[in-house]
């Protein structure tokens, strides 16, 4: 039993997404978030500088005495997971393998896509991963730059997003896939719209997937927590009323007030 709070860090409001799973399947623990608004987007940006953004980040939810740490962006997990994880000795747990598998336990013929940003994709993490623990899985990549800025001006639907889904997706709908792995903490509000367009495919969440294991994990190490009136508390490094109003068109529900610091 450990009541302090699990941290969770996205590079801005995507992240909410793990977060509101972490708080369906775990409605006893407290949670805090924290989303880098001011260097949003990670996205197109060099591995050295998405580890340095990622420390500074973890630092301070250490600072909030956090239990464990999730790395909810994708872009992180895939860039710097395995320097955090060196180099912190609180449990780090990113979102990456968790995604990986479910695809493999859903896919009958192996054929998996995964969407992400630039700098996911062409860092091929998941590509890798896949490969490794199926050495016959096929696996269609395709980066997505678009999907984050259409999530952050609040865009879940309509023409838009269609011809975004269409321009991006349309080769792996050739490609005879039957899972697709939504690699990026925004894609979850466009699934929708995905699952409009890829119809039949199976949809992989990550969000879901890393609540289960972030459980497993707490379980294992004795780290879980049952407070009654959970808390939730979120930080940002700027904006907090943009994210604020952000977060409740997402998760169509309110959220505290979040505090802007300086990491
Ligand atoms: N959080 C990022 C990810 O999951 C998407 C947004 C960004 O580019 O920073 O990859």
């Amino acid at each position: 039993m450990d009541n302090r709070p699990i941290g969770i860090f996205d590079s801005g409001i995507g992240g909410l997404t793990v977060l509101r799973q972490i708080q369906r399947l775990l409605p006893g623990e407290d949670v805090v978030y924290f989303g880098d608004t001011a260097r949003v987007p990670y996205g197109g940006k060099s591995k050295s500088t998405i580890i340095k953004f990622s420390t500074e980040n973890i630092i301070f939810l250490l600072e909030k005495n956090v239990k464990l740490v999730i790395v909810a962006c994708n872009t992180s997990s895939a860039l710097a997971i395995s320097y955090l994880q060196k180099v912190f000795s609180v449990p780090i747990l990113g979102v990456i393998e968790a995604g990986i598998n479910k695809a493999l336990e859903v896919s009958l013929n192996k054929k998996i896509a995964v969407i992400g940003t630039r700098s996911t994709i062409e860092s091929g993490a998941y590509q890798g991963r896949i490969m490794k623990k199926n050495k016959k899985a096929k696996v269609y990549s395709k980066s997505c730059p678009l999907f984050v800025p259409l999530v952050e001006e609040g865009i879940l639907s309509g023409k838009l997003v269609q011809e975004a889904i269409q321009m991006y997706l349309k080769g792996i709908k050739k490609e005879n896939i039957d899972s697709i792995i939504l690699g990026c903490t925004h894609y979850p509000l466009l699934k929708n719209e995905i699952a409009s367009y890829l119809k039949g495919i199976n949809i992989v969440d990550s969000a879901k997937e890393v609540a289960q294991h972030t459980q497993s994990i707490l379980e294992i190490n004795d780290l879980l927590s049952n407070n009654h009136n959970a808390k939730e508390s979120y930080y940002v490094s700027d904006d907090p009323e943009g994210f604020r109003k952000l977060a409740k068109l997402l998760l169509k529900k309110a959220i505290p007030k979040p505090k802007r610091v300086n990491v």
